[in-house]
């Protein structure tokens, strides 16, 4: 399910729900009339204001009894109001809607992360079998300056909600074939052009890293382009690259049961590619954006790639294929090759669920950054502090290169004898030979694009990291 909340601004004094939600601090007499006084109220529950807080009082309403929900915004930076929205929201589950009154002097951004924050805990990934039903309808109750920055933050937030749909869909349903019509889909509806590769197509195009790791599936690979082009152009082109693995078995280098019982989110980087294409025309970017998804099915079987074989890519750079679990770079390497030769791009960003390393380096919050450009990287830092989805540079050390040298091909797709270490690191150096030179980021996801639990902005299971990141970077 995609987020079905709908959410609304209306004038504070257009009070309707039988929840009303009001931050802490601010000037209750006007909707309630509280037979308590609101510090002794807070004090009694030890509450401190800190955002996530929240304190629920019934009130005489007429007959009936309503509630207040006195919720905490801690130091009202969008940090904490997605939190504080995020809590309100979850408060609200079951019900048909809730007021829930903005912090009056939160600004643009911190409207906007309120909003955004409710939007997203509200996303459920199943209806009618167990969980509640998020609420109905978010009554947002501010001014009207307020409505462009809620109007954008919802755009963001249903743009996670769709990369979280595509990522929790199983991967019985979900193959290669039907990424690709999802994305012709969103293209449809959002003014996109779409290009789909089928199997021949790749073959006469020479994508040899999509084939080789699509080979042992019943359901054969995909590449997908989503082109978005501005009514009023910067002059500037950005392509966005997505690894698209529905299912990652590991293939021959089969995994074991734990390491795949997720892996069905093994796309959530193209994912993000589609769901980020589908906002721009709504956000009014004016950078050319170009999306890119490489999508296989890594299987083991009588037809799989085999460890030791050697595969040519697009643009013929040649690969000793180590270790089929290592699929995810194969993949990539045929969609940057060719946004390096076709595409002409700018810079090109892709986002990957690439390697577990990354998420024993970092943990699950905060993902990686690997550029050798200082102010792309810089960019895309800031763009995640300010969206809510973090990174950390991470570095290229170029001594590590040699991990990556084969005796039979140009580049071999592991580090064989586990010299180097730094797993993430290798892949990353792996992807910069497919570049061309270019102005280039990878963003490494593999730690963040999960969760493990219900809590805050996120549901278990998908996260939709770096959706709101690349849309805040499109956008500024
Ligand atoms: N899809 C995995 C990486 C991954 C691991 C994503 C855990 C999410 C959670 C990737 O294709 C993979 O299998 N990487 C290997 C690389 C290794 C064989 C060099 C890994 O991380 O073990
Ligand atoms: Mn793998
Ligand atoms: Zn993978």
């Amino acid at each position: 399910m995609p987020i079905e909340t709908a959410l609304r601004l209306y004038d504070p004094s257009a009070q309707e729900a039988d929840l009303l939600a009001v931050p802490f601090g601010a000037d209750l007499t006007a909707d309630v009339e509280l037979h308590l006084p609101v510090p002794a109220l807070l004090a009694h529950h030890e509450a401190k204001g800190e955002a996530g807080e929240v304190v629920e009082v019934p009130v005489a309403h007429g007959d009936a009894v309503r509630r207040v929900l006195l919720y905490g915004v801690g130091d009202a930076s969008p940090r904490a109001l997605r939190r504080a929205g995020a809590v309100v929201a979850r408060r609200a589950r079951g019900r048909r809607s809730i007021d829930l009154r903005l912090p009056e002097d939160a600004g643009a951004r911190g409207w906007a992360a309120l909003a955004e924050g409710a939007l997203l805990a509200s996303y459920t990934m199943k209806i009618g079998s167990g969980g509640v039903k998020a609420v109905e309808e978010i009554r947002l109750l501010g001014p009207e300056e307020a409505r462009p920055a809620i109007e954008r933050a919802e755009v963001a937030a249903r743009a996670v909600g769709l990369v979280r749909d595509l990522a929790n869909m199983p991967s019985s349903e979900k193959n290669p074939e039907w990424l690709a019509a999802r994305a012709v889909e969103v293209a449809e509806r959002s003014g996109l052009r779409s290009k789909v590769w089928t199997p021949d197509d790749l073959a006469a195009g020479g994508f040899g890293g999509i084939l080789a790791v699509g080979q042992g599936s019943v359901s054969p690979p995909r590449l997908i382009q989503l082109s978005y082009e501005p009514a009023d152009p910067d002059g500037t082109h950005v392509v966005l690259v997505g690894k698209g693995i529905t299912f990652d078995s590991g293939g021959l280098s089969l995994k074991p049961t734990d390491g795949m019982k997720f892996m069905k989110t093994d796309m959530a980087g193209g994912a993000v590619v589609i769901a980020v294409l589908g906002a721009l025309r709504d956000l009014g970017v004016r950078t050319r954006v170009t999306g890119l998804v490489a999508a296989a099915e890594n299987m083991p079987s009588g037809s799989a790639q085999r460890p030791g074989d050697v595969i040519t890519h697009y643009g013929g750079r040649t690969v000793e294929v180590l270790n089929t679990d290592a699929e995810g770079r194969l993949v990539l390497a045929d969609a940057l090759a060719y946004a390096d030769d076709v595409l002409d791009p700018d810079t090109i960003v892709d986002l990957a669920t690439l390697t577990g390393a990354i998420g024993v380096a970092l943990g699950r919050d905060i993902g990686a950054v690997f550029s050798s450009t200082d102010d792309l990287a810089k960019e895309l830092v800031e763009a995640g502090e300010a969206s809510g989805d973090p990174l950390w540079r991470m570095p290229l050390i170029d001594d590590y290169r040699p991990a990556l040298d084969s005796p039979v091909a140009d580049l071999s797709n592991i580090d064989a004898e586990g010299t180097y270490g730094g797993g993430a690191i290798t892949a990353a150096l792996f992807l910069r030979e497919f570049t061309g030179g270019r102005r280039w980021a990878h963003l490494d996801i593999a730690g963040v694009s999960r969760s493990t639990a219900d809590d805050g902005i996120f549901t278990k299971g998908a996260t939709g990291f770096g959706a709101r990141l690349l849309l805040e970077w499109l956008s500024s």
